[in-house]
């Protein structure tokens, strides 16, 4: 009923190399269920969505404007991307949020935008390390979640995706718990189906934070966990394709 999806967050990294490698790859790669999506730095869109459209793989952006056009030095729009070939979008990514300033109201502004030019936004919520220690983790993610998707209709959240990433288990590691990622992913599918009026069953929801090899089946076997969002591991063809076939 609900896509099962992974996704790879190439971040600042990646060269036309590595497009190319992942170009070859998904070339000889059976399609099945599982939607497959490598989010590379704007510049390598092009390339890598035209390699790719023979395959079943999919391309989408890292980050969009927070507005269509206009003086916005350095931003790229929705209808950019989609040009390019994007079908997808991460939206407030942690780093986004933490490095650049990012508040939810911004990010339900990028959420409405990209929905607008039919890109599924992929929207990242997580706490941090003092967060989770505190006890507060899921009144957190709660808030964040409501925030970010705020006065969005209900019918057009249909098709969002949702990334649980903590911020305590990216690039760090560090994975959270199959416990801790089942539970908190939980949790976010009866927030959307009690608070925002959208069911939560229908929504695909990822986790993203150290997700690797060794981790990526027992993450995915969790009932509420239906994808990945892979950081580190998307930068090398072969932990990708495993996570890939762990996802079955
Ligand atoms: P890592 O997989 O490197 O921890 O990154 C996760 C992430 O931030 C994906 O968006």
């Amino acid at each position: 009923m609900r896509k099962t999806i992974v996704a790879g967050n190439w971040k600042l990294n990646g060269e036309s190399s590595l497009c190319n490698a992942f170009v070859d790859a998904a070339q000889s790669f059976d399609s099945r269920a599982t939607e497959v999506l490598i989010c590379p730095p704007a510049v390598w869109m092009m390339l890598l969505a035209e390699g790719l459209a023979s395959s079943s793989w999919q391309v989408g952006g890292q980050n969009i404007a927070s507005d269509k056009s206009g003086a916005f030095t350095g931003e790229i729009s929705a209808s950019m991307l989609q040009a390019a070939g994007a079908t997808y979008c991460i939206v407030g990514h942690s780093e986004r949020r933490e490095i650049f300033g990012e508040s939810s109201a911004v990010v339900a502004q990028k959420v409405r935008i990209a929905i607008e030019q039919n890109l599924t936004p992929i929207v990242c919520v997580g706490e941090n390390l003092a967060c989770r220690e505190a006890g507060s983790a899921e009144a957190f993610v709660e808030t964040q979640l409501l925030e970010s998707l705020k006065g969005i209709d209900s019918d057009k959240l249909r098709n969002v995706v949702i990334a649980y990433e903590p911020i305590w288990a990216i690039g760090t590691g560090v994975t959270a718990s199959t416990e801790q990622a089942q539970a908190m992913h939980a949790h976010i599918r009866s927030v959307l189906s009690q608070s925002i009026d959208v069911d939560g069953e229908l929504i695909s929801l990822l986790y993203g934070g150290s997700v690797k090899p060794s981790n990526a089946k027992e993450l995915l076997a969790q009932n509420d966990i239906d994808g990945a969002l892979v950081g580190g591991a998307s930068l090398n063809v072969e932990d990708f394709l495993a996570i890939v076939e762990a996802a079955g």
